[in-house]
This record gives structure tokens, sequence and C-alpha cells, in this order.
């Protein structure tokens, strides 16, 4: 059975750090409670980078950890919340300035679980024999769009700009490689994080009014989040493990999305999981939503923490709601 395996992993994050006492500059919060409630100390924020173009750092590295060039890319799967324009995509703008043929684009669209959605898509791609080489990119520019005032608090503190990406293809045997990804969604909870006013929804004459009423920033119920997240990850991670025979023991890396600092502490402590197997970088970056997973992946390979045969356990809750996990051995 061939297998998708990742061929090489690169990450990216802009060199603005701005840390929690910059945020108590423009709003009313503070370094405590930043700390105490999410576990962020500081956040990279973009000065005038695009979003295509922290793929495009992040995807140089992949591909140069891979081996192969802009042209040997078959395909391009974007995951992001925050690309440039309502349309096109960002994918399109990444495929122009990495340099690749006139292969296919593929923005995804689902928020925390882009990644894993992404990777799904890539799954059956490659493993259909359609594809050798995808590209899949996590990438978001969230300070832009963020309300810096006390109104926006709750939100603006959380999140971070960063890329991560990956090369994938065909593995030579089925003892490495993707052993499984398990997609779900919850569509009733769209309104508990989402941005209402960009959609077609909303007539152009209404745009104005939009603004005023503060419909076009993101929204987000957190406490809701929170509760259904430490519920959907163990559950969504036990799906994967009962699927392949394994157990919570059989983990040696856990990969989880990055939210909260107590969102992950509360999904392993449920599920039994030591935090020395935890990979954590909200810390120095924030919630990077899409880029969260291949960040991480990247951060856990240059801390030497990634061996041969290592089972890594990918998982992932966030805006649709949607909520996905991935089993990967390397
Ligand atoms: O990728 C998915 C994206 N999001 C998430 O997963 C978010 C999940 N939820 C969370 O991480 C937490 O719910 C938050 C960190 C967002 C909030 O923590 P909380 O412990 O649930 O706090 P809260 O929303 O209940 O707010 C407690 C207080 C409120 O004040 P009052 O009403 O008690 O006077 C807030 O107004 O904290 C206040 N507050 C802040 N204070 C200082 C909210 N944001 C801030 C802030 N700085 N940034």
């Amino acid at each position: 059975m061939v297998r998708t395996v990742i061929r090489g992993v690169g990450g990216y994050v802009p060199e603005r750090v701005v840390t929690n006492k910059d945020l108590e500059k423009l709003m009313d919060t503070s370094d405590e409670w930043i700390r105490e409630r999410t576990g962020i100390q500081e956040r990279r924020w973009v000065t005038t980078q695009q979003n295509h173009e922290l793929g495009l750092e992040a995807s140089r590295v992949a591909l140069s950890r891979a081996g192969i060039g802009p042209q040997d890319v078959d395909l391009i799967l974007y995951a992001t919340l925050s690309m440039e324009y309502t349309f096109p995509g960002s994918g399109v703008l990444l495929q122009d300035k990495l340099g690749c043929r006139t292969i296919g684009a593929l923005d995804i669209r689902n928020q925390c679980s882009g990644f894993l959605y992404g990777l799904a898509v890539a799954d059956g791609m490659i493993r259909s024999g359609l594809y050798r080489n995808v590209l899949l990119v996590g990438s978001e520019v969230h300070s832009t769009r963020i309300d810096l005032s006390t109104l926006g608090r709750d939100v603006a503190v959380l999140f971070g700009d960063g890329a991560g990406a990956v090369v994938l293809g065909p593995g030579e045997d089925d003892s490495k490689g993707l052993l499984s990804v398990h997609l779900h969604c919850e569509g009733k909870h769209h309104d508990l994080l989402w941005i209402e006013g960009h959609g077609s929804l909303f007539p152009h004459a209404e745009q104005v009014r939009v603004i005023q009423e503060r419909r076009h920033l993101p929204q987000m119920d957190g406490r809701q989040v929170f509760v259904h997240a430490v519920r959907r990850m163990p559950e969504v991670l036990q799906e994967a493990l009962q699927a392949n025979g394994l157990s919570i023991q059989d983990i040696d890396l856990l990969l989880p999305h990055q939210a909260n600092l107590r969102i992950n502490q509360k999904v392993a402590a449920t599920l039994g999981i030591p935090e020395s197997k935890v990979v954590n970088n909200i810390q120095k970056y924030g919630n990077t939503t899409a880029a969260t997973i291949p960040l991480c992946l990247w951060n856990a390979l240059d801390e030497g923490r990634v061996h041969d045969g290592s089972l890594l356990a990918m998982v992932a809750f966030g805006s649709g709601f949607t909520w996905a996990s991935a089993l990967y051995r390397w």
C-alpha cells in the first residue's frame, strides 16, 4: 500500500516580536492576564509582508529540505483564513512568486483545522496516483485584521502571524508515513467563532453599517470554544488510535493546535499524555491558526524531538466548528 510521506518541512515567522507588555500600551490588558489565561508571552506580527510572502519563505525551506525545486511541485494546497483578497486565493499568488509551473492551486478554508483538512486532500490525491509532489502550506496574517482597542482585546491578544509548509509525496513502503486523517465539523456552531461581515449576505450598500457595528472583525465566544475544544480533541485522537489499532502509550509526540496552553494541558491530562511528549509553541508565536501544526512540526524537528519511527499525533479544533486528527509514523 502506498502511504503519503512528508519529504520536507519549513517554517517562517516575521521578525517583529510583539510582547504582552507591548499590548498593554494599546489596550486595557496585562501581561499577567494573558500569560495566566492563555500561556502566550509574545507573538510575531508582520510589518509589511503579505500572507503569501510568509508562505513563500516557509515553502522555500520545505522544498530545499525535500531536495526539489519549484518546478517539481505538482499541486499547491494553501490553508488560510486570512487571505489577501476575498478572491482569488493566496495559493495562486504563491504559485507565481515561488516560480512553479502553471499547476493547480487550491485554497483550503477550514481555519484552525485547515492544515489537517489539507493533509486529507493531499493524501487522497497522492495515494490515487494523481500527483507526486504536493506542497501543503498553512499561513496566516492575523495582525492586520484585529481590533487593537480594548473592545477587541479578547481576540487581539491571542493571534500571531506565521507560516508552515510541507512537501508531500508517495512513500517507498507502508511502514512509514501518514496512517490516517479524521475530519469533522458541526456547523450549527458557525457563529461562535467567525468574521460575519465579509460575505455575500452583506450587499455592498450595507458595508458601512457592517463596519460601524464591528461585524467585519473576528468575534468569538471564548468560553464555548474552550469547552468544545477540550471535548473534541481527545475524542478525535481516540478515534484515530482506534482506527489504527494503537493506544495512547504508542504516541511519541503530540502536536496539538495552539489556541490556548490551558486547552492543550487539559487535552493531554484527559488522555494521560505526559507534558514531555507535547509540542507547544503558543508561548512565542500565539495562535497561528492554519500555520500552527506545521510550525510545531518544524520546531520539533529542529529541537531533535522527532526520531526514526516516532509516532506523531496531530490534532486541531477551531471555527466552524471543525476538528481533525492525523497519525503519522516518521
Ligand atoms: O483556535 C481557536 C480560537 N480560539 C480559542 O480556542 C479560544 C478558546 N478560549 C479561550 O482561550 C479563553 O476563553 C480566552 C483566553 C479567550 C478567555 O479566557 P476566559 O478565562 O474564558 O476569560 P473570559 O472570556 O471569561 O473573560 C474573563 C474576564 C472578563 O472580564 P469580566 O467580565 O470578568 O470583568 C473579560 O472582559 O477577562 C476579561 N478579558 C480580558 N482582560 C484582560 C477578556 N480579554 C481580556 C484581555 N485582557 N485580553
